[in-house]
C-alpha cells in the first residue's frame, strides 16, 4: 500500500466529520471516494494532506506520517489539487505552477514546468496571463499543473470536474487516465460517480462521515446498495445501469 490511512477522525469544534475511516491507496490505482455533499470527504484529503487536524494513523510509502507538517508530506510525495481549485487570481500562469514546486531544491523545475504546458497546451498559450482571466476548466488546470510540479507520486484531488462544462470534464477524466497511466497514483474525490467508478479501481462510499461501502469499482458499480446508500434510499436507475 502507497497510502494507508487507520481510525481517521475528524472533528470541527462540536461537528463530527468524519469518524474512523479506513482507507487504503494501492501504488499504481486510481482510487475514489464517493459520497453525497457533507459527507466527510474534503476533511478526509486534507487531513490525509495535513492541512486539517485529525486523529488516526496515516502512512505514506511506509512511513507514519501522522504528525508530519503539510510542507514534509509535499515533500514526501504527496500533492492535493484542492476542493474549488485555489488557484492565485493576481498572479500569472507561470507563476502560479511554480508555486507547486515551493518546496523543492532541485534543478528540474523549468524542464517539468516544460512538461506541464506539452500537458495543457492552452495554458502554455496563456502562460503570462493572470489566473482570473482563464474559464473555469483552464483553473482547474492550471490547479492540476500546480500540484503536478511538486512531482508527487500520490495526487490527491477534491472534486476536479465540479461546475466544468461536459467537455471539460470528459478532459479531466481522460487526464487522470493519462496520469495513472503514466505511474502515478490518484485519491479521486468525486461527484460525478458515473465517471468516477468507470475510471477508478477501487472506491469508497462515505455517509455522514462514515465509511459505508467499499470495493473494486466493478463491484460497486453493479451493487444496487450504492444507489441506496449515496443517495439516501432512494432509487438511482442510471447510476447502477450505467457500467
Ligand atoms: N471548517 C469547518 N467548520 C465546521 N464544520 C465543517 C468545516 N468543514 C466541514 N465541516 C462540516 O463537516 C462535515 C463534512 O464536510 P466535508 O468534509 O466538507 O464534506 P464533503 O467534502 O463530503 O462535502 C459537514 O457536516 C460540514 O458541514
Ligand atoms: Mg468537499
Amino acid at each position: 500500500m502507497l497510502l494507508e490511512v487507520n481510525s481517521l477522525n475528524v472533528s470541527y469544534g462540536r461537528v463530527v466529520a468524519v469518524t474512523d475511516v479506513n482507507i487504503g491507496v494501492t501504488e499504481g490505482q486510481i482510487v475514489t471516494i464517493l459520497g453525497a455533499n457533507g459527507a466527510g470527504k474534503t476533511s478526509v484529503l486534507n487531513s490525509i494532506m495535513g492541512v486539517t487536524p485529525s486523529l488516526g494513523k496515516i502512512v505514506f510509502n511506509g512511513e507514519t506520517i501522522t504528525k508530519w507538517p503539510s510542507a514534509r508530506r509535499v515533500a514526501a510525495g504527496m500533492a492535493l489539487v484542492p476542493e474549488g481549485r485555489r488557484i492565485l487570481l493576481s498572479l500569472s500562469v507561470d507563476e502560479n505552477l511554480l508555486m507547486g514546486a515551493y518546496q523543492r531544491k532541485d534543478r528540474a523545475i523549468i524542464a517539468d514546468l516544460d512538461k506541464i504546458y506539452d500537458l495543457f497546451p492552452n495554458l502554455a498559450r496563456r502562460r503570462r496571463e493572470l489566473g482570473s482571466v482563464l474559464s473555469g476548466g483552464e483553473q482547474q488546470m492550471l490547479a492540476i499543473g500546480r500540484a503536478l510540479m511538486a512531482r508527487p507520486r500520490l495526487l490527491l484531488m477534491d472534486e476536479p470536474s465540479l461546475g466544468l462544462s461536459p467537455l471539460f470534464v470528459r478532459e479531466i477524466f481522460r487526464l487522470i487516465r493519462t496520469l495513472n497511466g503514466s505511474g502515478l497514483s490518484i485519491l479521486l474525490v468525486e461527484q460525478n460517480t458515473r465517471l468516477a467508478l468507470q475510471t477508478a479501481h477501487h472506491g469508497y462510499v462515505l455517509k455522514l462521515g462514515r465509511l459505508l461501502l467499499d470495493g473494486d469499482t466493478a463491484v460497486l458499480s453493479r451493487s444496487g446498495e450504492l444507489a441506496k446508500a449515496y443517495l439516501g434510499g432512494e432509487a438511482a436507475p442510471e447510476l447502477v445501469h450505467s457500467v
